[in-house]
């Protein structure tokens, strides 16, 4: 159960004072019965909200995307550190319960992060078979041979047993930069898959994760927006 000017706010209808407001009017109709006081609780589930003739049914899943900076971890809450969660919930915080990032970027990367309460979506990014692109703009402490880009691209053993799966690599001859592009999420992949090739990151930063790009996005470092799936 939720308030219902939390609900209208929730569904777009207006800011917290606009929907007091329409309800004061009597301009919402709650399971076609007319509510003006805005801590009226209703079942967010089952509810049916007309307002303007038109119909709303609460949508229970919410989206936004971080720039991630550095020295915050990627996890709900931690005894020591700033999460993402510490960032998130600074600007959205009205935002309801069970947001949470979807994958792990490790304290000193930065970049793309989505943050939804859509478990299942979030279930279907991370799952391996379904190879979702993630992009990394990765700065190293030397340049990379021809000999690497094909052994980052066709697969190389980053430690534990484990070998990475075909990868894109992006790169200009000397440049001490490149775009990495892997489909897996592997502990530490990007920088265990420079190490396989003798090179150290000095910094990471993901610009993009999915259909999610960075540079089409007005997101300076730090940032977090809400975005609507279509
Ligand atoms: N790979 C890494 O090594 N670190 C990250 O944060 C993301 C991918």
């Amino acid at each position: 159960m939720v308030r219902l000017d939390k609900l209208l706010v929730d569904l777009g209808i207006g800011t917290r004072s606009e929907v007091k407001a329409l309800l004061k009017k009597g301009l919402i109709l709650v399971d076609g019965v007319r509510i003006t006081k805005p801590e009226t609780k209703v079942d967010e589930n089952t509810v049916k909200i007309q307002y303007q003739g038109v119909e709303y049914s609460y949508t229970r899943y919410f989206y936004y995307l971080m720039n991630k900076p550095t020295g915050v971890i990627t996890a709900t809450e931690d005894k020591n550190d700033a999460t993402v969660m510490d960032i998130f919930y600074k600007k959205y915080p009205d935002a309801p319960k069970g947001i949470s990032p979807v994958g792990r970027l490790d304290k000193d990367t930065t970049g793309l992060l989505l943050l939804t309460n859509d478990g299942k979506l979030a279930h279907e990014l991370l799952s391996p078979k379904k190879h979702v692109d993630k992009t990394y703009l990765v700065t190293m402490d030397g340049v990379l041979e021809a000999e690497d880009i094909y052994a980052l691209e066709h697969g190389v053993h980053i430690g534990e047993g484990e070998l990475t799966a075909p990868a894109t690599v992006e790169y200009t001859s000397g440049e001490t930069e490149c775009l990495l592009t892997i489909h897996e999420g592997k502990f530490h992949q990007v920088k265990r898959m420079m190490h396989a090739v003798g090179r150290t990151v000095i910094r990471l930063h993901r610009v993009s994760f999915g259909p999610w790009k960075l540079d089409h996005m007005d997101l300076d470092i730090g940032d977090v927006v809400q975005i609507e799936l279509s």
